[in-house]
């Protein structure tokens, strides 16, 4: 064989290996993007090499084999797959493609949809009357799931009004909402059983049960975004009205779609759907553009594939394969080591990343990460890189669990971890530079002492100078001794000595929070401050007396006692003071009543102006208490689209319910 023969031969193998632990077994090795340059790298050579194509080729067809067990459905319309744009500018190719074949200058009206990822499934209604249901399976033939569908609440047996063709076939998405999914796999973890990777192994993994009493069991939800085949009956002339349509006939639809005339609109929606991505309620892996005139859509047809009137515009991947390096821990603020693993560089979720957290011990240990092991690393939004599994099928040889080390790898002291808690410590307190430089940052930074020009590099030279020991030493510190510096000089010397300077006129609430005492945030700090009105007070309050204060329990109030039992921690703020640190008391003031205090809301549904987060915030500003379900004290309910169950357990209690434009004129009349 040729090489090019053996390599398109291995690829092939690969891709098909691949496509089984994904479609028969839900359990994929690797992660999508991973398989997609896989499957076009094939793509890439059978182009190169035409007369080595062959109709088994991964590439020859559109999914997977179905899996055997259920009845084989074969659709009359083929469920096809789209095609996919990463860049703006495969967008805007696919755009004036669009133009080119229709012959028209005039902008295109594109209906805008979030990809959902879940699975797509295809519903026959007779009659308005549920029939059957079927998998995509390979795109011609897929597997009869009728028993499974029929156990998901928000699918119709029966469609409401009389409008609806007799025979209608329609197609959606099977999603496990990001809640549903995350208390399916604490469970299984809970009972040591197997978890999903993600929630779209989860709802097809689901689906896919031969029992369907199991299905029935997981959370799974449905929106409908196409028509497969219609007889004796009409549909509306665009896909914007289809989808109206399918609201009126008790199909659900994802609440997020919107017209958009031309690319720059579409492209709009694309980043405002990113915006919004991190608190949909279910995962989604970018936008589909779909030309919204059936005609239209008639007009350019189908390539292989996928239709040529429509395209997945996908997010960065969130997920990416890598390798670990190294395996090391970190020492924090408060002596806890955590173990992170250092990989080979690799994009991901828009940046590139080289290092990723695996939380604490019994993380490593449940996951089984191993140096040398290939991992899949995801990023999602501005959460910190994790890595979510080993691929255990590229396990080089001779790998050794790791161990949490008996000493600090900075000081050497003992670790300690205590019975029954994740987080082992460092027991070296101050005397570590790791803990050091990290109480330090903290002291310096912008929420609590503001130092500005203190930055972590400088706080990192200045304790390895043995320039600082603690905090009480950054008010000690000469103008020499800063100006000797690396990449300092006279000029940023005199300016962070400014600066120093003026952080010594503060607030209680800051130099507490400043303090690093563990589990006292910024909130906590605050209370504390409003609480006691000075820091004599705090400093001899006791465990009963702290737990008076508005977010303290009995593990603050600990931290807090014996925080200020310890006498370095007493000489360090005796220096501080000394070095001319000061605050205001702060006298305790009864609060002005808030306009909404005393009252309690519950937002339900997708709002459209505010994100769900943003409204409580505002409702919170002003006194409101947002709560997560309804009870007889609610006072309102605020329902967006798609609402969920607590709209009728609203509605059995008799709780008014109220629309986004009311939230939102009381929200301006406060
Ligand atoms: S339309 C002919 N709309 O993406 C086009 N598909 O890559 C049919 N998907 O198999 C699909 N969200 O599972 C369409 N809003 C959406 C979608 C969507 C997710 C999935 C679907 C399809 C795959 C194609």
């Amino acid at each position: 064989m040729t090489t090019i023969n053996k390599k398109i031969a291995a690829l092939r193998a690969e891709l098909e290996d691949h496509n089984y632990r994904y479609y028969v077994l839900d359990a994929p090795t690797i992660p999508d993007p991973e398989y997609d340059r896989l499957f076009r790298q094939l793509q890439e050579l059978e182009q190169q090499h035409p007369e080595l194509v062959t109709p088994a080729s991964p590439t020859q067809r559109i999914g997977a084999r179905p899996a055997t067990g259920f009845k084989q459905i074969r659709h009359e319309v083929p469920m096809l797959s789209l095609a996919n744009a990463f860049a703006d500018e495969e967008l805007i190719a696919f755009d004036k493609r669009v133009h080119d074949r229709l012959h028209s200058g005039a902008q295109v009206e594109y209906a805008c949809e979030p990809k959902l990822d879940g699975l797509a499934v295809t519903l026959l209604y007779e009659q308005g009357k549920f029939v059957r249901a079927a998998t995509r399976g390979d795109g011609t033939t897929g597997e009869d799931i009728s028993a499974n569908i029929r156990t998901i609440n928000s699918v119709p047996l029966q469609l409401r009004g009389k409008d609806f063709p007799a025979l209608l076939e329609v197609r959606g998405e099977v999603f496990m909402p990001k809640a549903g999914f995350a208390e399916l796999n604490a469970y299984a973890r809970k009972h040591q059983e197997k978890e999903f990777a993600n929630p779209r192994n989860a709802a097809a993994g689901s689906l896919r049960q031969l029992d369907p009493k199991i299905t029935a069991s997981r959370p799974l939800e449905i929106f409908f975004y196409a028509v497969g085949k219609v007889a004796d009956g009409d549909i509306p002339t665009t896909h914007y009205q289809l989808l109206q349509k399918f609201r009126q006939w008790g199909l659900r639809t994802c609440p997020h779609i919107q017209l958009a005339k031309g690319v720059d609109a579409c492209l709009q929606f694309y980043h405002h759907i990113a915006e919004q991505r991190a608190e949909l309620p279910y995962e989604i892996d970018g936008v589909v553009y779909k030309v919204n005139d059936f005609n239209l859509q008639h007009k350019l047809g189908f390539v292989s594939r996928a239709p040529r009137w429509a395209i997945a515009h996908k997010f960065p991947a969130q997920e990416e394969i890598s390798k670990v390096d190294a395996i090391e821990f970190q020492v924090g603020r408060t002596g806890a080591l955590t173990p992170v693993a250092r990989l080979e560089p690799v994009f991901v979720g828009g940046v590139t990343v080289s290092n990723a957290t695996l939380h604490n011990m019994d993380e490593i240990e449940r996951k089984d990460v191993r140096v040398g092991d290939t991992v899949i690393v995801r990023r999602a939004g501005d959460v910190i890189p994790e890595v979510v599994s080993v691929v255990l099928a590229k396990r080089p040889k001779h790998t050794r669990k790791v161990k949490m080390p008996s000493k600090c790898p900075v000081c050497d002291s003992d670790v300690i971890k205590p019975e029954g808690e994740a987080v082992a410590r460092c027991s070296g307190g101050l005397y570590c530079m790791a803990q050091r430089k990290e109480s330090i940052k903290h002291f310096a930074a912008r929420k609590a002492m503001d130092v500005d020009g203190l930055g972590d590099k400088l706080v990192e030279q200045l304790v390895d100078l043995e320039l600082l020991h603690n905090v009480s030493d950054i008010y000690a510190l000469t103008h020499e001794q800063i100006a000797n510096l690396e990449r300092m000089g006279a000029k940023s010397a005199a300016n962070l000595l400014t600066a120093i300077d003026s952080s010594k006129s503060t607030s209680l609430a800051r130099f507490i929070f400043a303090l690093g005492i563990r589990e006292v945030g910024e909130a906590t700090a605050n209370n504390l401050a409003e609480h006691y009105g000075n820091l004599d007070k705090l400093m001899q309050a006791d465990e009963g007396s702290l737990q008076q204060v508005g977010d303290v329990g009995p593990v603050v109030a600990a931290n807090v006692v014996a925080f200020f039992q310890q006498a370095h921690n007493q000489e360090v703020m005796a220096a501080l003071i000394k070095h001319g640190v000061h605050w205001p008391d702060v006298t305790p003031q009864p609060k002005a009543a808030l306009p909404l205090q005393g009252q309690s809301f519950v937002l339900t549904g997708t709002l459209e102006t505010l994100t769900r987060d943003q409204a409580k915030a505002q409702l919170q500003a002003l006194g409101a208490k947002v709560s997560s379900s309804v009870s007889a004290k609610t006072s309102y309910v605020i329902a967006g689209a798609d609402p969920g169950s607590k709209y009728q357990k609203a509605e059995k209690l008799n709780v008014p319910i109220k629309d986004e434009a009311w939230l939102l004129a009381l929200l301006k009349q406060h």
